[in-house]
């Protein structure tokens, strides 16, 4: 017999409405108004908890629009100046410094030097005495003419142990001109514990290490490729940057930036990523921050743009999701829209 022959009983022989229980328990209680709602928010954002990403290029007085991230700009060191300012206004608690130099080599030189694009912008942050914390982005790529995060190997590969003396060497030159917090973003292997010494040989052992602990291989980072012109001339990131689709490598990941020294975790990219910011902050006691990337932002703000969906209720419910999962820190191209917005519901 199958399932679709069994009989059934007919309707008339059941009263439905009579079987109905209503229920014990009525979670709808606390649902009823927008106070009561409020008042068991479990999950609440606040400007301070926000870090924003600041694309830096040479000139003065430039502002240069990126078309695949509405909003953000290249920005030339006096107009980024400005922006960090106008972050401190709104609340928001820290700015992460990317650079675009106007020449780049194969060790990517222009990440340590000390008139190096971002050097003078975080000098003209630290002039303002802004009351955010000044981060810096500390990778290669961004530096280098082949696009990869370090110095190559004979075979095409990226020699770690070569990109951990160049880390360690920018590191040392964002700290000196002024960034409170160094955050490598390479993927090699031992580039916390390269850069602490570094920085404590060097006197700067009052700087601070956000270890992009868990940082995938992503697809999500399409935008950024773009803004930062960074994207590798040959081949890709696999080689350093982890699979997407493994998490217990990412733990090891963390695990060993935590013994290395790290001050801070990141991980990224953020909402793909939501059951490893759950995890590390069950696992471990460090700030844990996450980083909403170029292309989550990207695809809400373009959703939004064809009126698919409400952006900033899009938004605000990512960075929520976030933040829920166990991330105390967000970094988002968004920073200054969700402070503006917070600022608005108060
Ligand atoms: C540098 C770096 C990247 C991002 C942050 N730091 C690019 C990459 O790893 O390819 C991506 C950030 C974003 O997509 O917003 N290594």
């Amino acid at each position: 017999m199958t399932l679709a022959m069994r009989t059934r009983p007919a309707e008339a022989d059941v009263d439905v409405a009579a079987a109905v229980e209503p229920p014990g328990v009525r979670l709808r209680r606390l649902r009823r108004s927008p106070a009561l709602r409020a008042l068991v928010q479990e999950t609440r954002l606040h400007p301070s908890m926000l870090v924003a990403p600041l694309f830096v290029r040479a000139g003065s007085g430039a502002r240069e629009p990126i078309p695949s991230m509405p909003g953000v700009a290249r920005l030339s060191p006096d107009e980024a100046a400005a922006e960090a300012a106008r972050l401190a206004e709104l609340g928001v608690g820290g700015v992460l410094l990317f650079g675009l130099p106007e020449a780049k080599d194969a060790l990517g030189s222009g990440a340590s030097i000390d008139d190096g694009i971002v050097q003078e912008t975080f000098g003209r942050i630290r002039a303002l005495d802004l009351p955010l914390v000044a981060i810096a982005d500390t990778c290669l790529c961004e530096y280098t003419d082949h696009g990869h995060c370090g110095p190559l190997a004979a075979d095409g590969s990226v020699d770690n142990d070569a990109a951990l003396v160049r880390l360690a060497e920018t590191a040392v030159s964002q700290a000196r001109a002024g960034a409170d917090v160094v955050a490598p973003s390479a993927m090699m292997d031992g580039q916390v514990a390269a850069i602490r010494s570094a920085l404590d040989a060097a006197g700067l052992s009052e700087i601070a290490i956000m270890a992009y602990a868990s940082k995938h291989a992503s697809a999500f980072y399409g935008p950024f490729r773009e803004a930062a012109d960074s994207a590798p001339a040959f081949g890709d990131r696999r080689g350093y940057q982890m699979d997407p689709a493994n998490g217990r490598e990412a733990m090891r990941e963390i695990a060993l930036d935590v013994a290395e020294g790290a001050d801070l975790l990141l991980v990224k990219p953020a909402l793909p990523g939501l059951d490893l910011i759950a995890a590390a902050r069950a696992r471990f006691d460090l700030p844990i921050a996450a980083y909403q990337v170029s292309g989550e932002y990207a695809m809400l703000m373009a959703a939004a743009e064809r009126g698919w969906l409400d952006g900033r209720r899009a938004m605000t419910e990512a960075v929520t999701a976030i933040v829920r999962a166990g991330a105390g820190i967000v970094i988002t191209y968004a920073a200054a829209d969700l402070a503006t917005w917070l600022r608005e519901d108060r």
